[in-house]
């Protein structure tokens, strides 16, 4: 058995799995409400639709699930066709085929109208008449409705791939299907976000309310620390460890399986009953550095993927840019050697690829263990930094360590001294956050200082100043509640000058009243997520509570 087994070792996803149950109660229940789980590559997305396809019981319900990644048309109305009469006859509890033909004569008696449809749709695919075969398909799930009531939850994963099919009007004919079919319901996924969005807003743009779009995000601190806990099953780690492994992960489960599978044999290894940062950094440098690990090889294709077509090095020299901080355009162009609109254009290419994300004019390399491999490996390997054989592994080594401290003293870091290293790095960006703009000044002087609200009652803050005016940042890891704001709002009329521009900084949320009082005051909130993408755009580790 592997970690990296989802089927095995699957973890967490509580709240997306109790939605996807949610949205099959309401197909039984004549509300359909269709879904479109976007997220980056390897985040989970195959895993979660797999564990929820293996805890369904409803036998008035049939899943399909359809994985349309780098499969043709004749594999897709296969698989629709045999799935469809598979579950059908499981649901009976009759005995099961994995051979079309024999599917068919199964279920010829119990569902001959759908049966027929199947044989007629694989003749029509033998004449080529690929438009009639999709049309047949999609009106599959009515003709099995009107046969047996059970309704059909339709799983397309990487649904964008059906535009690689021979068909000429793909989401016409579905967009149609989806409107009328209200015993289906469809579930999509997609990697590629930037492209899947489109088809929704454009292709099948009359559908858009119809499909409740879903990120799926990398694990948060605490469920990558749960995911660890749960791997290495009572082998000991410390704390900080644990939360650098989070950390240095980006909290990809992916990630976090194979370095735990590795630490688990180098324990064994070396019969220890521990992990220390030693086994931590040999772990690393097995996947991450040395060519044949697993990590490292995956990285090696996606940069010869980004590669394919593409002259020379160009986009990822790109990379190496975005990997040393280089987040805009100007400094990435400077730092090339290149014309700014040389610059744009690949990463445009990049941002097509979703390798990297853009936030205001900030572009960044969304996958932090990938940004490390750029920068730590595969820009020393192009540059031929390394003359002298060793060198690389002992440099690599040697910053892995630097990572660790480095890590392990900044979450000892109270939270005003961490968010005062953060309010430094600011630098006029405009940020988008949790869907608002924010405009981040240039800030000259930070300070400490605390707010009386009352006996014996002070709440921590930072006064920024910058050219535009200065910010009161005021940092709270309970919950904020509303008599906190009320001698909040007192305590700053007192300030002199007055800040203009107030931001709660509130790592575990803010009572209700206490919102819609700091929506009227127009002070900004930003809530633990917000302030961890503000420290992922910035490179910095995520806040631990
Ligand atoms: N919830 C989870 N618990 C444990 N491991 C997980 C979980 N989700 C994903 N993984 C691990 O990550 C790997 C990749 O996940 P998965 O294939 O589901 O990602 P994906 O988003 O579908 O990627 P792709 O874009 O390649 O289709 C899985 O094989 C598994 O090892
Ligand atoms: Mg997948």
């Amino acid at each position: 058995m592997s970690l990296t087994d989802s089927d095995y070792n699957f973890y967490g996803r509580r709240e997306i799995l109790d939605l996807l149950n949610k949205r099959v109660r309401g197909l039984r229940d004549g509300y359909r409400q269709n879904l479109a789980l976007l997220g980056s590559r390897h985040v989970g997305k195959t895993a979660l639709l797999k564990r929820f396809i293996s805890n369904f019981e409803d036998k008035d319900v049939i899943v399909l699930y359809l994985d349309l990644e780098s499969r043709d048309f004749s594999y897709f109305v296969q698989q629709f066709s045999k799935t469809i009469l598979y579950h059908f006859l499981k649901s009976q509890n009759l005995p099961l085929h994995e051979d079309l033909k024999l599917l068919c004569e199964s279920c010829r008696l119990s569902i001959p109208a759908t049966t027929a449809e199947i044989e007629s749709i694989q003749n029509l695919l033998k004449e080529g008449k690929n438009n009639e075969v999709y049309a047949s398909l999609l009106n599959l799930s009515d003709v099995f409705y009107g046969e047996t009531k059970k309704s059909l939850v339709l799983i397309f994963d990487e649904f964008q791939n059906l535009e690689n099919f021979p068909l000429t009007d793909v989401y016409v004919e579905l967009g149609k299907r989806i409107m009328t079919q209200k015993n289906c319901l469809y579930i999509t996924t997609s990697s590629n976000q930037e492209q899947a969005r489109d088809i929704f807003s454009e292709k099948l743009s009359l559908l858009f309310g119809n499909f409740e779009i879903v990120e799926i995000l990398p694990f948060d601190l605490a469920t990558s620390q749960g995911l660890i806990d749960h791997n290495l099953e009572g082998i000991k780690i410390g704390l900080y460890l644990k939360n650098f492994l989070a950390d240095f992960t980006g909290g990809y489960p992916l990630y976090i399986n194979m370095l735990c599978q590795e630490l688990i044999c180098l324990t064994a290894l070396y019969r220890q009953e521990e992990i220390y940062a030693p086994i931590i950094t040999q772990a690393i440098e097995n996947l991450v550095f040395n060519p044949w690990g697993v990590i490292s090889r995956h990285f090696e294709l996606t940069v010869s993927d980004l590669r394919k077509g593409k002259p020379s090095l160009s986009l990822c020299s790109l990379l190496v840019a975005l990997s040393e901080g280089k987040h805009r355009i100007v400094d990435a162009a400077q730092y090339l050697n290149l014309k700014p609109t040389g610059v744009t254009q690949r990463i445009n290419n990049l941002l097509e690829a979703d390798v990297v994300e853009k936030n205001g004019n900030y572009y960044h390399i969304k996958d932090k263990l990938f940004r490390y491999w750029i920068k730590y490996v595969y820009q020393r390997r192009v540059k031929a930094i390394d003359l002298e054989p060793g060198r690389g592994r002992k440099s690599f080594k040697e910053e892995i360590n630097r990572c660790v401290n480095e890590f392990q003293m900044v979450a000892r870091k109270d939270l005003s001294l961490r968010i005062m290293d953060l309010l430094h790095k600011f630098d006029e960006e405009d940020f988008e956050l949790g869907g608002r703009r924010y405009k981040l000044n240039a800030f000259k002087d930070v300070s400490q200082l605390k707010l009386r609200l009352g006996a014996g009652n002070f709440l921590d803050a930072l006064l920024a100043s910058s050219s535009e005016g200065q910010w009161l940042i005021v940092l709270k890891k309970d919950p904020i509640l509303d008599h906190d704001l009320s001698s909040l709002a007192e305590e700053i009329k007192k300030l002199s000058p007055r800040p203009g521009r107030c931001v709660l900084i509130s790592l575990s949320g803010l009572d209700e009243s206490a919102k819609v009082r700091a929506l009227q005051e127009k002070w900004w909130i930003w809530n633990e997520a917000q302030v961890n993408t503000l420290m992922h755009l910035y490179d910095e580790p995520y806040l631990i509570k």
